[in-house]
């Protein structure tokens, strides 16, 4: 039952895991970045992904999507060893997850639209008709106005770039998103904004999410659990309490420090965030 064909794709993964990664090792030239690291992504949850600047967050991403080399361990997507996979295989597996990069989110030559149908045109076989009204529906699911469609980025607001670029992330219906700090650079509102659009995409859709981030309050908010990369490996994966326990002296910084603290009462009713009308505008 677990080692099903890549086509039997929707049933992949079927324990509920779907990224399962062990031991995996990554180093450039004498440098480790990553050793013995471990770590689960779970069907239908947003994986909040932490740890210090330069820790390896971006590499491991990198490395799970196959564009960085590891020198050991297994990493299985869907079931799938993609790093060992055909071609063919492979081509399955990019059909099924969409990317948000942490730098150069859309090219900048391509409006809004054009971007979204990058991977339309990649790995699927449409009408430039059907691309165009997908691309708008695209458009819609995110949030942003129907007028969004024929600009380029550069006439866009940070919030809208970031929306756009899930947009097109969402291009090919995946299963999975791999966002790389998606809320820096956005205000306090357009991230909680972000945040909520992720979470109703998870809810809507059964998206499952892995959510690079720094930001306090989409780890409070809208991560169903959480895992430190600390000493070049997973140091706790879990709920919020466990990390709010786990005895590290980074992770209790982290999670037990000033900014944390006035991140961590807004479970008082008091402290409800503004609604979501605002993303990108003002
Ligand atoms: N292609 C590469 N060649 C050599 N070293 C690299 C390469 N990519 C990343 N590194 C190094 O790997 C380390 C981890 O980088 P990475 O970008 O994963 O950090 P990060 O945890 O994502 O940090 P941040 O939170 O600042 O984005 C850094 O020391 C970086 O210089
Ligand atoms: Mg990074």
């Amino acid at each position: 039952m677990s080692s099903m064909p890549a086509d039997t794709a929707s049933t992949a993964g079927d324990d509920g895991i779907i990224i399962r990664a062990r031991d995996v090792d990554v180093s450039f030239g004498e440098k480790k970045i990553l050793e013995h690291l471990s770590l689960d992504v779970r069907r239908g949850e947003i994986l909040g992904f932490v740890g210090p600047s330069g820790a390896g967050k971006s590499v491991l991403l990198r490395t799970i999507l196959g564009l960085n080399a590891k020198q050991g361990g297994t990493i299985e997507v869907f079931g799938i060893d993609y790093h060992a996979a055909s071609e063919r295989e492979k081509l399955s597996v990019e059909r099924r997850w969409g990317v948000l990069f942490q730098h150069g989110a859309l090219f900048s030559s391509l409006t809004v639209r054009e971007n979204i149908e990058v991977p339309m045109r990649e790995y699927l076989d449409l009408s430039p008709k059907l691309r165009e009204d997908l691309a708008r529906l695209k458009i819609d699911l995110v949030g942003l106005a129907p007028d969004a469609a024929d600009k380029y980025p550069s006439e866009l607001s940070g919030g809208m770039i970031k929306r756009a670029a899930l947009a097109r992330a969402l291009a090919l219906d995946p299963e999975i998103v791999f966002l790389d700090e998606p809320t820096s650079g956005l205000d306090p509102i357009g991230a909680a904004d972000f945040d909520q659009l992720i979470m109703t995409l998870r809810d809507t859709l059964g998206l499952s999410v892995y959510m690079v981030t720094h930001d306090l309050d989409s780890l409070f908010q809208a991560c169903d659990r959480i895992a430190v990369l600390g000493d070049r490996k997973v140091l706790v994966e879990g709920p919020l309490s466990k990390m709010l326990d786990y005895d590290h002296p980074w992770v209790k910084s982290y999670f037990h420090g000033k900014r944390a603290r006035t991140v961590v009462i807004p479970q008082a009713p008091s402290q409800e965030m503004p609604s979501e009308k605002s993303a990108g505008a003002a």
